[in-house]
């Protein structure tokens, strides 16, 4: 799918998205984004952050920015905003593709249910790795294809089925990850289905062998 396919049709889903989606990935998502360990002031950045559906679940002494390209999906994300009184978010219509943002500007890059909804995840991931600081955390949350081959089998006979309706299921961990300078500190599988995996990285670009938070106090390595 071309960006404008995607914005079209995340966008006719937004009225529905939080009903339908929000429900399936709610518990992985939710566990996910409060064991991220944030401190005070960190600055987040979600990609692909649709209607917003995990904002309340940061806490409120950090700093978020949330980009997604679909203006309906940022709408809701919008009134969520509102409604809530998150004060410490800050939303933009925006291109994860093609980031407005500085190197280097965010403590934790985060992507939930992303990758595998955008049309170039290799652009996507090389953003983010470029907008997050040396020795940064990069998460994806995520459904990876794995290994086991009937299970590949049919996430590849599905896969064209899913991108009509805006994601991918063939994409696996290790082609995401080719290439690029992440280093995996931590990978769980997030939800009782076992079909979601919460993957950290540190972000080791320019040789920088930070421990993931850009300033090295979180000193987690699994
Ligand atoms: C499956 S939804 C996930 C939304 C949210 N993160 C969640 O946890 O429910 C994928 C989101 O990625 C957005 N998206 C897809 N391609 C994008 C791109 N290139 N730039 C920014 N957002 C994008 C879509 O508009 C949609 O809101």
């Amino acid at each position: 799918m071309d960006i404008a396919k995607v914005e079209r049709v995340y966008t006719s889903y937004s009225g529905v998205y939080d009903q339908i989606f929000g429900k399936i990935f709610h518990e992985s998502r939710e566990a996910c984004v409060r064991n991220l360990r944030i401190r005070p002031e960190e600055n987040i950045l979600e990609v692909g952050v649709g209607t917003g559906i995990a904002l309340e679940y940061y806490p409120k002494n950090c700093n978020i920015t949330g980009i997604d390209l679909s203006s309906g999906m940022l709408a809701k994300a919008r009134q969520r905003q509102s409604h809530y009184h998150l004060d410490h978010v800050r939303l933009m219509l925006m291109d994860a593709g093609k980031m407005e943002f500085a190197d280097d500007t965010f403590d934790t890059v985060m992507a939930a249910y992303v990758v595998t909804a955008v049309p170039d995840y290799r652009k996507v991931v090389n953003e983010m790795i470029r907008v997050c600081k040396p020795g940064g955390r990069i998460i994806m949350l995520n459904h990876f294809s794995n290994g086991n081959k009937l299970v590949a089998a049919v996430e590849k006979v599905i896969s064209p089925l899913c991108k009509h309706i805006g994601f991918r299921t063939d994409l696996s961990l290790n082609t995401v990850l080719e290439g690029t300078d992440l280093h995996v500190t931590r990978k769980e599988k997030v939800n009782p289905m076992k079909f979601w995996h919460l993957v950290e990285c540190v972000n080791r670009k320019g040789g920088v062998n930070g421990n993931g938070n850009g300033n090295g106090k979180h000193g987690h390595v699994s």
